[in-house]
């Protein structure tokens, strides 16, 4: 046990194109971070800093809140918690804001208490952050965060998973459209889904994984942006709640990305791009996003072989 400590989980592209809550990845940055302190008195305190602070609640309505108290409740622990999450993933942006506040709060409760908890058991303590921000469970935010890589979840009831490390030489470029969304984000971005899919479709969107899958398997990017481009279910959906998102992923293959496509709920924008070219297929997206005097965010990173971890 550590009465004191800190932890920092990553922002994730979830909904890897055609992976709708199946296919997640670790980013190298940005990463939330919290600093946990185990007290006698059995009530729990989120306090937030950090650059988005002003964007996210306080107290019970904080994600960290509710994972926290699963954590608890889990190990059977009596004392309470005092919490501080310094809140560097920017929050409704789709780099799963609240899946890296829950997977950093679940890995660093259970890390001070002398992780009572297995790592399946942190994962869904983590998970009823997303439960609570997103109406629904979803693990391929909370999960890569946890466990860094690519994780994909192949069943959910009960949750089973595998995990991947991501292949290397691969900058991923990311567009964030600065636009006001509604709170609850995620789950209004999931009420715009399709509730059935035909047969045909179906057999369309499973074709999509496969260079998906191949291409993360055989470290061939090409491959692995070739199934980016292959989701025909949940991209067009939500496609339309994203300011020019068509020009600007027209422009960023054009420029030479391998693939692009919404990550996560959106707004954000990913590519993946060479390390060569990923410059141009950053500026062939703001070009787009200026050309329509839309603000927005542009990122390049890689993705990461690291989920949550200790800090100081
Ligand atoms: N799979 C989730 C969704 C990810 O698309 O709703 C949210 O970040």
């Amino acid at each position: 046990m550590r009465s004191e400590l800190a932890a920092s989980a990553p922002a994730t592209i979830a909904n890897l194109g055609p992976g709708f809550d199946v296919v997640g990845a670790a980013l190298e940055e940005p990463r939330d971070r919290v600093e946990v302190k185990l007290v006698a008195e059995p009530s729990i305190v989120v306090r937030v800093e950090g650059t988005y602070a002003s964007e996210v609640p306080s107290g019970e309505g904080n994600v960290c809140y509710v994972v926290a108290q699963e954590v608890l409740k889990r190990a059977e622990h009596r004392g309470g918690l005092r919490i501080t999450l310094f809140k560097e993933v920017p929050p409704a942006s789709g780099l799963g804001s609240s899946g890296a506040s829950s997977a950093a709060t679940a890995f660093a409760v259970n890390k001070a208490l002398g992780e009572p908890l297995t790592s399946m058991e942190t994962l869904l303590s983590a998970l009823e952050g997303e439960r609570y921000a997103a109406g629904a469970p979803h693990a391929d935010n909370a999960a890569p965060s946890l466990l860094g890589g690519v994780v994909f979840i192949y069943s959910y009831n009960p949750l089973k998973l595998l995990r991947v490390d991501p292949p290397q030489g691969i900058h991923v470029v990311i567009a964030t459209p600065l636009i006001r969304w509604a709170e609850k984000k995620t789950y209004l971005a999931r009420q715009v889904l399709p509730k059935r899919i035909s047969l045909k479709k179906m057999v369309k969107q499973l074709g999509g994984l496969v260079p998906l899958v191949a291409g993360i398997a055989r470290g061939d990017p090409k491959l692995m942006g070739e199934g980016v481009n292959m989701d025909f279910v949940v991209e067009p959906a939500r496609a339309k709640l994203i300011p020019r998102f068509k020009e600007t992923k027209k422009a960023a293959l054009k420029a030479g990305a391998y693939g692009c496509s919404i990550s996560g709920a959106g707004p954000s924008i990913f590519a993946l791009a060479s390390p060569q070219t990923s410059s141009s297929v950053a500026k062939a997206m703001a070009n787009v996003l200026e050309s329509f005097s839309i603000d927005y965010r542009m990122l390049i990173t890689k993705f990461s072989r690291e989920g949550a971890r200790i800090e100081g």
